[in-house]
């Protein structure tokens, strides 16, 4: 299917600052459509990039990307959490710099699996289609309170108790199955801000639920600190202050790193106007010592 472009974030940032010396192997932990990658291979000629990705059809448009470089280039699909599992079944057990670049890719929003509330899709917000957990589940299931706490802890949806009673009423009118009818839902109580979608909230709350997203970013992070050769460097781009919260205090606190961004690089102006997308995204560095 023909989706929106994607278009790597912060790319020049990560290109100059995330290579360090003697850079061989380099894992992209999210590769997506590989906008991040295909900049790194055209630039260090002696580097290898091990692309991870939980989603096949973002690994097929890697693949896509990167076929000129398929001899310095292997793709893999997985949770980032499963790292050490996922580069040991190739023998890899190091490696000298990663990129999580964290979310989902434009790509996704229009994959018809229920990310945008725009769009008349099934509610389903799965990363990885052979997980079991789906949003249509968590909002026609999970009890009303339950509700309330994921929107809460995930969205940071100050309205999250209004919201969860709303999408229970009507639940007991039907089954909410699709975007549209859930966002269309939370609209009914909460007053739209600025250009924001007043349900903006309450998808990111649920996608970060589906997909264990904080779980998953805390795992990874540990494993990668862990396998990251003396001298190699982590870079972490997050969308949301939940996730930022977590990187910048697991750099800190993390006696084995040194951290490279005392404030994290933002996009710049220019970048956010003609990506919007970028307007919240913020790159932080470590190296390992
Ligand atoms: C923002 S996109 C990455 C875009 C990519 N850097 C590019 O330039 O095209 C994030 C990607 O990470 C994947 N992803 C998110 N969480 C993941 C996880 N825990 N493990 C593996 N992949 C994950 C998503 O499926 C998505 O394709």
């Amino acid at each position: 299917m023909i989706g929106r472009e994607h278009i790597a974030v912060l790319s020049r940032e990560v290109c100059e600052n995330l290579i360090g010396t003697g850079c061989k192997v380099f894992v992209d932990a999210t590769i997506g459509g590989a906008g991040h990658s295909i900049g790194l291979l055209e630039r260090y000629r002696q580097l290898h990039i091990i692309g991870i990705d939980r989603d096949k059809e973002a690994l097929d448009r890697a693949e896509v990307t990167l076929k000129g470089y398929s001899d310095r280039a292997t793709l893999l699909r997985g949770n980032f959490r499963d790292l050490r599992q996922i580069l040991g079944g190739i023998g890899v057990t190091s490696m000298d710099g990663i990129l999580f670049d964290l979310g989902i890719s434009s790509y996704q929003l229009s994959a018809g699996r229920g990310f945008s509330f725009n769009d008349d899709e099934g509610l389903d917000m799965r990363m990885d289609t052979r997980d079991v957990l789906t949003a249509y589940e968590i909002v026609n299931s999970f009890r009303q309170e339950e509700i309330a706490r994921i929107l809460y802890e995930y969205g940071e949806e100050w309205q999250s108790r209004r919201i969860a009673k709303a999408i229970f009423e009507n639940r007991r009118k039907g089954r909410i199955s699709t975007a549209r009818e859930l966002a269309a839902i939370v609209a009914s109580v909460k007053k739209k801000t600025g250009r924001i979608h007043p349900a903006t909230k309450t998808f990111q709350a649920l996608r970060i639920a589906v997909n264990d997203e904080l779980g998953s970013l805390s795992e990874g992070m540990d494993t990668a600190v862990q396998l990251l050769t003396p001298g190699g460097r982590i870079g972490i781009i997050t969308f949301h202050s939940l996730e930022d919260r977590m990187v910048k205090q697991r750099f800190r606190k993390d006696s084995a790193l040194t951290v490279l961004t005392p404030k994290a690089i933002r996009p710049g102006i220019d970048e956010i106007r003609s990506n919007p997308r970028a307007r919240s995204a913020k790159l932080r560095i470590a190296e390992k010592n």
